[in-house]
């Protein structure tokens, strides 16, 4: 093991980061830009049974410090993950990937889990419980501990790939909706999703996004981001994946500080495509600078004072 590298779910990463699903598609896009192998990995768009178009435009609007989307899980549905967009990511990335599953219902979500299991290039299932843009059951999963659990339940029992939920910020109590997972059998946590917001424009006084609202990432929601993953970390023994408007090599490591295994990079791709690329080559610089020998060393540390 290096020193950046740490174990995500029994399956070693080089290191910590992580495209986050839906700043980075399928991955061959950026494979144009860079060699995508310097990755720890990458989650890719999030997937449906079938193919979906998504929301009506405008699905972005820019806030400060971050931006809206209303995407509407746009994507080629399963059947073409697998028979077009991994065939396709492996001329590319050789490292296992982490598949984004999202659904409507927990048959959905079954179907999907238990379509992707056979497949060797996946290493992670990534199990979306809280897509802020989308009408029905989308992220009412993530937000009742009772749903979050069964979802967990049902996939689980449909793979031997380790399942990490996706969780969302839009609740009173995330721990408890963490608890309910981990206590359903994931292997892991990913948090936070976006947060439900909006925009008015004042010339049409009318939303900016033609859903209405969208999620809210950036920089903006970095604070609130280590707050909730230091407090997951805490509450459970399971690892965490912290993301949440991580955007510089110090966003990873106050990250992992708050108790992230690994961290994923969202909206900090869309505004430099090589960001996640620029923040790897930062990390031993960034360590240097902090006494940092080992990365893995540090996971959590920042709770360590409360044991004393
Ligand atoms: O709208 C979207 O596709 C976003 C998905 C998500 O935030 O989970």
């Amino acid at each position: 093991m290096g020193p950046l590298s740490v174990n995500l779910c029994g399956i070693e990463l080089d290191n910590p980061v992580i495209p986050a699903s839906g700043t980075f598609g399928f991955g061959y896009e950026f494979a144009e830009l860079y060699d995508i192998n310097c990755l720890g990995t990458f989650s890719f768009k999030g997937t449906t049974r079938e193919p979906r178009f998504g929301n009506p435009t405008p699905r972005i609007a820019e806030a400060p410090s971050g931006m809206l989307n209303s995407v509407g899980l746009q994507n080629p549905g399963v059947d073409a993950v697998i028979s077009r967009e991994l065939p396709r990511l492996k001329t590319c990335f050789s490292k296992p990937v982490m598949a984004n599953v999202s659904g409507f219902s927990v048959e959905e979500y079954v179907d999907v889990c238990a379509a992707l299991d056979p497949q060797p290039q996946i290493g992670w299932l990534e199990v979306n419980i809280s897509c802020p843009n989308v009408h029905g059951e989308g992220m009412s999963f993530g937000t009742d501990p009772n749903a979050a659990a069964e979802v967990t339940r049902a996939v689980k029992a449909v793979t031997t790939k380790p399942v990490i939920v996706k969780l969302s910020p839009n609740v009173t109590d995330i721990v408890s909706i963490a608890r309910a997972c981990e206590d359903a059998g994931a292997d892991g946590l990913s948090l936070i999703n976006t947060l439900l917001s909006m925009r008015i424009d004042l010339r049409t006084r009318r939303p900016i996004l033609a859903n209405t609202t969208g999620g809210l990432s950036g920089p903006a929601v970095f604070p609130l981001a280590v707050r909730m993953v230091y407090q997951v970390a805490k509450a459970v023994c399971i690892p965490v994946v912290g993301l949440g408007g991580v955007s510089s090599a110090e966003n990873v490591i106050e990250m992992m500080l708050a108790g992230a295994t690994a961290v994923q990079v969202g909206a900090a791709n869309l505004v430099n495509p090589f960001a996640c690329r620029d923040i790897i080559s930062d990390l031993p610089r960034v360590m240097e600078e902090y006494g940092i020998k080992e990365l893995n060393e540090i996971i959590g540390g920042a709770s360590e004072w409360e044991k004393m």
